[in-house]
């Protein structure tokens, strides 16, 4: 591997080999996203936890800093709307010398596996490939399923992760699923991170999910809604945090957010 793209993933896969990405790209076809209508203010707070931040180059140009010290993972694909007709016909939306000039350590795009917009997707992922690595910037795949949640199996996500590393990911972001996500880690030839979801009702429900897949092979998360849509987000991700850099368990991840919320610590 050449030295520029073994130090962009160095910066984002920390030493310890873990990782917690911010995401905050949701607002790329869902609008002002509930809790991200000012990007800037929400992530204010969170960034210091964070191991690196992943948008679009919109939010990165006009909502962050130029002076922060902080990895960014761009969002390269989109075009489609919550209010369109399908949101898995993405296409690429931002040129090489164009991340390049925004200082990216990697970039990001779904592929939609199963859709009918998936040779698209999965080819413009090995394009994206290709144009990258030219230059060592890391590509992660977003094994996407649009608004079929319930597409979140083991047997589906091992295929999804399996196809974006076959076509070059250096990095997979795929959703846990409690069954046999160890499968889909283990068919996985590179890193994989695991995605929040939609918002779900307690925070020990997120710090489960993230400690049992971490305990099944995932290197980390790349997990918004789940911190920035709570009424803790602070607390949420330094107990998060804990789990993947500190091996908290879920109970001890709980209770440092008790902790944290309550302004003890
Ligand atoms: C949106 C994305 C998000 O980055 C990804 O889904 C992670 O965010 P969340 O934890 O809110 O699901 O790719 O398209």
């Amino acid at each position: 591997m050449e030295w520029g793209m073994k130090n962009r993933l160095s910066r984002l896969i920390q030493a310890d080999g873990k990782a917690l990405f911010l995401p905050i790209d949701h607002g790329y076809f869902q609008g002002p996203t509930h809790k991200l209508e000012k990007p800037g203010e929400t992530i204010k707070p969170l960034l210091q936890y964070a191991d690196a931040l992943m948008l679009t180059r919109g939010v990165l140009r006009n909502c962050v800093d130029s002076a922060v010290d902080k990895p960014v993972i761009l969002r390269v694909s989109g075009g489609t709307s919550v209010v369109g007709e399908d949101l898995a016909n993405e296409a690429i939306t931002t040129s090489v010398q164009e991340i390049i000039r925004l200082n990216a350590s990697a970039v990001s795009m779904s592929v939609f596996v199963g859709s009918k917009y998936e040779h698209q997707s999965l080819t413009n992922l090995a394009k994206l490939v290709d144009a990258c690595e030219d230059y060592g910037i890391p590509v992660m795949a977003v094994t996407a399923v649009g608004r079929e949640l319930e597409k979140r199996t083991a047997r589906y996500l091992a295929l999804c992760c399996r196809i974006a590393a076959e076509l070059g990911a250096r990095v997979v972001k795929t959703y846990y699923c409690e069954e046999n996500f160890e499968k889909v880690v283990d068919g996985c030839p590179v890193p994989v991170v695991m995605a929040g979801g939609p918002k779900v009702n307690s925070q020990l429900e997120v710090f489960k999910f993230v400690y049992d897949g971490m305990q099944k092979g995932a290197i980390g998360v790349n997990l918004g809604r789940n911190i920035w849509q709570t009424e803790h987000p602070v607390a949420a991700i330094r107990a998060i945090r804990a789990i993947i850099h500190d091996n908290y368990t879920p109970e001890e991840a709980q209770s440092l957010f008790e902790q944290v919320k309550a302004g003890k610590t």
